[in-house]
């Protein structure tokens, strides 16, 4: 009997590489044999597709099978490979036309019945095989919306084994799929408006925003942290068709697709509880590394809420990703990589009393090193990343029951966006995209203010009031500032209001110490 092949992909991360599927179906003892880099559920296989064979109508060869998934030095993993390995078996016991499937790519789980699974990760699979070349995709139809935002390529999606021989067999047409009707977004996003006071955080995340600085938002319990970090991804501009297709690949891969809406357009909200594992953060789990919290929140926010709870293996694990916007994740099976450029918002209480940071005296029970030590658990070279810091105090009772409403999110992302396109000018030919990702230096080399702005600044430096690093900092946010107020460059006051953001200093008193 000859050797049958099809095609599929194997994912490492979000690299795809092709995978050559090779069946031979030999005289010999009855056996199976896979010759392939593979996890458990792939060495699985033989279960899967015996049954889903048998349980087609089909015939399982009673001979020598052997499997070989190419080129063998790429790990693989998972139950994607069960389609076109039954697929090309079939091909190999004669059962269906040779070389059918020369010119498709085929992905699929197969269950004992013989229906076909959705698989993670279909997008970053087909958008390699199109790199490769490849135009024609067989996949689950649960995941066809997915491979559809591959434009200008052919794709079938299919339920059942059965319904691929047939079709094979010329017995029947080819499969098809009805577009699914969009399903209209329903989601609710919370407003600006429903937060009442804290002007000073209101003003902290509209310069988070626009610049895309990450931020700090200290304070007790209950006034209002939560609630303004979950209002920041909708101050973000919408993402462009690459950021969109990146962030959708990486949510495929951990399997959080909506089925009806899959291509995600709006920066993602990434929340992990701080008791969630250093993997389920950065990225890790058995075989091929998945995408952890940092990746998840690709182009969108990361909200470590309670900052201080997290271990500090996993805070300090954000350090590197947060440098380079990149996370690479070494497991035995492979290197996986994702990327994670996200805008960090941290929140804390300011002890770790149920009082919840309240002075002592009313009702907190934390002695002052207690609470030293509760923030100190944030680590330095973390904090150093953080450009903004808020402190918020409790709303006073009749500013609550006043209730006057602030601004609406609608008018605050409208500054946010001209703040933005401002930004964007003058990055324009660097390769930085907002203030933010501009080293600290490089602000202060490359966009000069006048001395006579930043005179106040270089007197604290000269008198250990300030670090060199604290003191571009500054200048970067002075710089959004300019861009929230449409001014060339930072003059005084924005130089005084960055340094009160950047030192969780009151708005309202706006004093850099002399
Ligand atoms: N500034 C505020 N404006 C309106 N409601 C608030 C404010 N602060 C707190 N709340 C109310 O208290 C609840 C808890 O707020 P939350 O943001 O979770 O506080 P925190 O994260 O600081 O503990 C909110 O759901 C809201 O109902
Ligand atoms: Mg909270
Ligand atoms: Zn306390």
């Amino acid at each position: 009997m000859p050797i049958a092949r099809t095609w599929s992909v194997a994912l490492v991360g979000m690299d795809a590489h092709l995978v050559e599927v090779e069946v031979d179906v030999a005289t010999g003892l009855p056996r199976f044999i896979l010759t392939a880099l593979s996890d458990r559920v792939l060495r699985n296989v033989e279960h899967r597709v015996h049954s889903a064979v048998n349980n087609s109508g089909e015939t399982w060869p009673a001979r020598k099978i052997t499997v070989g998934l190419l080129p063998a030095t790429v790990p693989k993993s998972g139950s994607r490979f069960d389609l076109p390995i039954a697929l090309a078996l079939l091909m190999a016991a004669e059962a269906l036309p040779a070389g059918a499937l020369d010119e498709w790519v085929v992905l699929g789980e197969l269950s004992l019945t013989g229906a076909v699974k959705d698989i993670t990760g279909v997008l970053p699979s087909l958008i390699g095989a199109y790199k490769a070349g490849r135009r024609k995709f067989m996949v689950p139809r649960t995941n066809y919306g997915e491979a559809k935002l591959i434009t200008d390529a052919e794709v079938v999606g299919v339920g059942s084994l059965v319904e691929v021989c047939d079709w094979l067999r010329g017995e029947a047409p080819q499969p098809t799929t009805r577009d699914e009707e969009p399903v209209q977004s329903s989601d609710i996003v919370p407003d600006l408006a429903d937060v009442i006071g804290q002007p000073a955080a209101r003003r902290g995340i509209e310069v988070a925003a626009a610049g895309g600085h990450h931020m700090f938002l200290k304070g007790p319990p209950g006034v209002g942290k939560t609630m303004l970090a979950e209002r920041l991804p909708a101050l973000l501009p919408d993402l462009n068709t690459d950021e969109a297709m990146e962030v959708t690949a990486i949510h495929s891969v951990a399997g959080l697709l909506a089925p009806g809406r899959p291509l995600i357009t709006r920066p993602p909200f990434c929340a992990p509880h701080h008791s969630a594992s250093t993997p389920a953060i950065v990225g890790g789990g058995t075989g091929i590394a998945a995408p952890g919290a940092i990746s998840l929140a690709h182009r969108g926010v990361l909200f470590l809420d309670e900052a201080p709870e997290f271990g500090p293996r996993s805070l300090d694990a954000l350090r590197q990703p947060l440098e380079s916007g990149e996370v690479t994740i070494q497991r035995s099976a492979a290197v996986a990589k994702y990327p994670c450029r996200f805008l960090l918002v941290l929140a804390a209480n300011p002890c770790p009393c149920s009082a919840g940071g309240r002075e002592p005296g009313q009702g907190c029970i934390c002695s002052s090193p207690t609470r030293t030590r509760y923030l100190g658990r944030i680590s330095g070279p973390l904090l150093d990343r953080v450009d903004i810091t808020i402190e918020l105090e409790p709303v006073s009772r009749a500013v609550l029951e006043n209730g006057a409403r602030g601004e609406s999110t609608d008018m605050v992302r409208e500054r946010v966006l001209a703040a933005r396109d401002r930004a964007g000018h003058r990055l324009a030919g660097t390769p930085w995209r907002t203030v933010g990702e501009v080293p600290g230096p490089a602000v202060r080399r490359r966009w000069p203010v006048p001395r006579d702005v930043t005179r106040p600044l270089y007197r604290a430096l000269d008198r250990g009031n300030l670090s060199t690093r604290a003191l571009d900092r500054i200048l970067k946010i002075a710089w959004t500032l300019a861009d929230l107020g449409d001014l060339p460059r930072p003059g005084i006051d924005q130089v005084q209001e960055a340094h009160a953001l950047r030192t969780g200093y009151d708005v309202a008193t706006l004093r850099i110490p002399a």
